[in-house]
């Protein structure tokens, strides 16, 4: 069952999203050459509490920290750790923010110091594909078309579309019904004015494929190539969409 969110609710998530996105910016001031992830994480854990909210990863289904820091071939789901952020890092940092009972989802990727023009352009056309997803969002619109768009962008530029892990609803739980796949799939459920989704384009310089690591979290790439993931929450309105998190 798809949730429409009534006006209080939406205001509720309103400010989950907000503060998410203040989280975001608190951890980017921070991101630099040898700063551990978890050094990072603790930053935004002290910033989310600071602002009467809670992280909503922390114990979600056992996972043990507050957001989740993603370097190079992981994917998503890297758990903080004391490994230093190194020059040329690809960083992908994806915070949950719970206020009264309501969830925001949100993803960036960042570049530390300097790398490949290969590598700047999957992070570039990475976010470039969210927005192509999300610009088609409305009143009425098939879920299935976000993935679509999201998949043709990413094919033109030669970028791999992880298919295992998808965007979601979002409410009273991080993750609710519907699936927001970033592909072609031939379900035909709408989208209606209320619905809150997150979309979330994970890409790759190579394959598709994954794999999860030992720790049982950690999602890398098979081929070993970099990968980047932008996620925003947004709401459903009658004739467009609303980011969340975003300022
Ligand atoms: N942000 C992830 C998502 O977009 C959820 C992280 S799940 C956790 O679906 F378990 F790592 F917290
Ligand atoms: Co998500």
């Amino acid at each position: 069952m798809i949730s429409i969110k009534s006006d209080r609710e939406i205001e509720l998530m309103k400010h989950a999203g907000y503060i998410n996105y203040l989280t975001h910016l608190e951890v980017k001031k921070n991101l630099r050459v040898g700063i551990t992830t978890k050094a990072l994480n603790d930053i935004a854990y002290k910033f989310i509490i600071k602002n009467d909210c809670k992280p909503s990863f922390l114990n979600y289904e056992g996972y043990p920290a507050s957001i989740c820091i993603s370097i190079n071939d992981e994917v998503v789901h890297g758990i903080p750790s004391n490994r230093k952020i190194k020059n040329g890092d690809v960083v992908s940092v994806d915070i949950g923010v719970e206020y009264k009972g309501y969830h925001s989802d949100s993803a960036n990727t960042y570049i530390v110091g300097k790398t490949s023009k290969e590598v700047e352009d999957l992070v570039k056309n990475t976010e470039k594909s969210l927005y192509e997803g999300l610009s088609i969002i409305k009143d009425g619109v098939k879920i299935s078309d976000i993935g679509s768009k999201i998949e043709n962008y990413a094919k033109i530029h030669h970028l791999g579309v992880v298919r295992e892990l998808v965007g979601h609803g979002v409410g009273t739980s991080v993750h609710e019904d519907p699936d927001v796949p970033n592909y072609y799939t031939t379900d035909h459920t709408r989208l209606k004015k209320g619905m809150v989704i997150a979309v979330e384009p994970m890409l790759t310089l190579g394959d598709e494929d994954i794999y999860v690591e030992d720790d049982d979290w950690t999602i890398r790439t098979e081929d070993g190539s970099p990968s980047a993931h932008f996620e925003h929450t947004v709401l459903v309105t009658e004739d467009g969409y609303v980011i969340l998190t975003k300022e």
